[in-house]
């Protein structure tokens, strides 16, 4: 098949991992006789410097031409001025909101070989194998806010938490169709003991699973017991279904099961058009231009790429199984090295994934 992809490598270790996992996908396409090509697009800091935009029209035009974006992360203490007139990290709110990326999709899987390399007891995570719908272009990132300026000087500020309907039938839908193929349990984490949008998440949520899913098992948690629940017993959930910043805020929290932020991809997908992935972890810019960055949550991002965006499911499913065959014959960046063992180089990483393949 023919496809345009798009990368927008960003800030900090973005372009590091991007390059491994452009390898990989290039490697795909040689294997498996596809055509793919690649158009590299500036956003984030790296734009705002070149054109004073965190997402230059330019690269919004490539996107939406595309058949899928994969991006590397934004952002970086050079641009965290708070009184910066914008910010790298608009530059890829802009992106979910022009492209309609309504769901972003973070599956939270571990690796066998790494189960040792997590904070927490093996005994608890064993087993996890969570699929995260993080609602992504609705509630407090996009609501209406402001600042205003009191009578005594001081300062009041307002964001807040805005859903319609249709926003929450369409990912809830899109959640319970994925768990419909997997373990056939949805679990949807809100605080609607608190919170007037979070009873309108319940009431929307309950309709369409019980009305066009009446199969599956399903449950409501409240987000400060799910905190709780995801470190405790990770293992019983399939998939979990809730709005932008509680999705936010769990998934950092997952990520810590398999034991790095290195390992987790994620992919954006909403109305018909390209889908965006991207690694979970940010622009780490402390380690950035290092080669210490682990490539694998990237190369795993590319794997969801070819499955969601160009249906390649063969092909995706054998980049992960080279990940894992890596990963089991004891290779480690340092953010999943253990204490005394020797880690490998972004490149590194990204050449054995290739050989593996
Ligand atoms: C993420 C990030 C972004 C978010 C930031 C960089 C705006 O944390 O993708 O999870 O909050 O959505
Ligand atoms: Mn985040």
């Amino acid at each position: 098949m023919n496809a345009k992809i798009v990368l927008l490598p960003g800030d900090g270790i973005g372009p590091e991992v991007i390059r491994e996992a452009e390898a990989v996908l290039r490697h795909i396409a040689t294997k498996f006789g596809h055509t793919f090509t690649f158009s590299s697009h500036m956003i984030g800091g790296c734009a705002i410097d070149a054109t004073g935009s965190a997402l230059p029209d330019e690269t919004l035009a490539a996107c939406r031409e595309a058949d899928a974006v994969l991006l590397g992360a934004v952002g970086g203490p050079k641009w965290d001025d708070p009184k910066a007139k914008t910010r790298p990290e608009a530059g890829l709110l802009k992106i979910r909101k022009e492209l309609g990326l309504y769901a972003n999709l973070r599956p939270i899987t571990t690796f066998d070989c790494l189960l040792d390399s997590s904070p927490l007891k093996r005994n608890i995570i064993e087993g996890t194998d969570i699929l995260f719908f993080r609602e992504l272009t609705g509630g407090l990132y996009f609501g209406k806010s402001g600042l205003e300026q009191n009578a005594d000087g001081s300062e009041t500020a307002y964001s807040t938490m805005t859903y319609s309907t249709h926003e929450i039938e369409r990912i809830v839908r899109m959640a319970a169709q994925a768990a419909m193929k997997r373990r056939k349990k949805l679990t949807m984490v809100d605080k609607a003991n608190v919170l007037e949008a979070s009873r309108l998440w319940r009431r929307v949520s309950e309709r369409v699973v019980k009305t066009e899913f009446p199969e599956l098992a399903y449950d409501v948690v409240l987000v400060d017991s799910m905190a709780m629940h995801l470190i405790s017993r990770p293992a019983t959930f399939d998939v979990v279904v809730t709005e932008n910043m509680f999705g936010d805020i769990l998934t950092d929290e997952g990520s810590m099961l398999p034991g790095s932020l290195g390992l987790l991809p994620s992919a954006s997908l909403g109305e018909p058009g390209p889908g965006l992935y991207e690694p979970i972890h940010g622009s780490a810019p402390d380690i950035a231009g290092k080669g210490l960055a682990n490539p694998l949550a990237t190369i795993l991002a590319a794997a969801m790429l070819l499955r969601h965006s160009l249906n390649l499911s063969e092909e995706a499913a054998a980049i992960e199984a080279a990940v894992t065959s890596v990963l089991n014959s004891g290779h480690r960046t340092k953010d999943i090295a253990q204490k005394g063992q020797t880690s490998i180089s972004t490149t590194e990483m990204g050449q054995l994934v290739l050989k593996a393949l």
